[in-house]
């Protein structure tokens, strides 16, 4: 209701699981009606996508669900990439854009549309509101707060759940090392940390603020054991992967599927920004010479990355996954959810 506090709260959902959101293709709202109508709580990413979609995203999702639903945008950060470093990289990649027969991206910097976001978000006043990647202005909180939004914050250290409490968030999404997809630091140019979900969680419980567990939780078990860390709910990405309601690509649900891929690392070949997934070829071939630069070398790479999905071939395109991808499940996503019930 407009004018309100939050009407939502971790403890009003039926079953403390969230679908992460899950930019790129796998969140639709398809998906985030199928979870918050059995319980859950879904999510819709707007990363990379426009204003205009992501709105006709949200209205997507209301005509599915009458459920409580979140929208996670990523916050724009300043350029970090380094004179020359986007040359030379760009010629390093080079024979990997020719091999698909395509062009490299324009390394372009943006705000992911981030304005028209807020405005959006401020209209449409979606249950849950989570920020990635940074903090908005104190402004922007307090005004999605007043419109009724839950406001949360994904964070991966205790500086940074300390910086978004102060700035007025009612929840922190604690993300560990384990997650699948980007790492959630406030550091656009450097590593986040590599302490475990469940160390980070019983640090930041002394916080007091609900948190929500992010990293690597794929099966009942894990939900109980961040659960007994201090946890009020969990978020899982890579276990929503093969779900049927998903938008994950046929390559990344095929490589997820197949035991050629037998783990994961982070890199920031692909995107600029360290993030989680398969460990293919790309990554091996890139991780030593790739810069840091979100959103330029996101873009740069764009063309490759679609061109190996369009062509089926998992080993140049970011196949997004966490440490638990080879725990998970293909199936309706409400199955999905019932086997992460603690
Ligand atoms: C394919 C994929 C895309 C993701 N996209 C986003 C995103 O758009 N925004 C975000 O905050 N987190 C994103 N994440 C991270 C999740 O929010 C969450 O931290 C992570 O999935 C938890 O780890 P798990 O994958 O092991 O469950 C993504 C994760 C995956 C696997």
């Amino acid at each position: 209701m407009p004018g309100s506090r939050p009407l939502f709260n971790l403890s009003t959902l039926a079953l403390p699981v969230i679908q992460a959101p899950m930019a790129g293709g796998p969140s639709t709202p398809r998906l985030a009606a199928a979870v918050s109508s059995a319980g859950g709580l879904g999510f819709l990413a707007a990363g990379y996508k426009s204003a205009a979609v992501m709105q006709a995203e949200i209205e997507a999702t209301r005509e599915l669900t009458g459920a409580a639903f979140g929208v996670n945008v990523f916050v724009p950060q300043p350029s970090v990439i380094g004179p020359g470093d986007m040359e030379q990289y760009a010629l390093s990649l080079a024979p990997d854009a020719g091999r698909f027969g395509v062009e490299l991206g324009e390394p372009r910097h943006d705000d992911d549309d981030w304005d028209h976001k807020v405005d959006v978000l401020l209209q449409k006043a979606p249950a849950v509101v989570s920020f990635t990647f940074d903090l908005p202005d104190p402004a922007v909180i307090t005004a999605l707060q007043q419109r009724g939004v839950y406001v949360v914050a994904t964070v991966t250290s205790m500086p940074e759940a300390v910086r978004a409490l102060e700035t007025g968030v009612d929840a922190l999404c604690a993300q560990g090392p384990e997650a699948g997809g980007h790492r959630g630091t406030f550091h656009a140019a450097g590593p986040a940390p590599e302490v475990p979900l469940h160390a980070i969680l019983e640090e930041l419980s002394k916080l007091g603020a609900p948190l929500i567990a992010a990293g690597g939780i794929v099966t009942a078990e894990d939900t109980r054991a961040a659960l007994s860390r201090g946890a009020a709910a969990v978020q899982a990405g890579t276990a929503f992967l093969l779900a049927d309601e998903a938008g994950t690509k046929a390559a990344h649900r095929t490589a997820m599927a197949s035991r050629r891929f037998t783990g994961t690392a982070v890199t920031r070949a692909f995107s600029g920004r360290n993030a989680r997934g398969l460990h293919n070829e790309f990554m091996r071939r890139h991780d030593a010479d790739a810069p840091y630069g979100y959103p330029e070398i996101h873009h740069l790479t764009t063309p490759l990355r679609a061109a190996a999905a369009a062509a089926g071939d998992p080993d140049w395109l970011n196949l997004w996954a966490g440490t638990g991808f080879q725990r998970t499940t293909a199936g309706p996503a409400p199955q999905i959810l019932a086997a992460l019930k603690p």
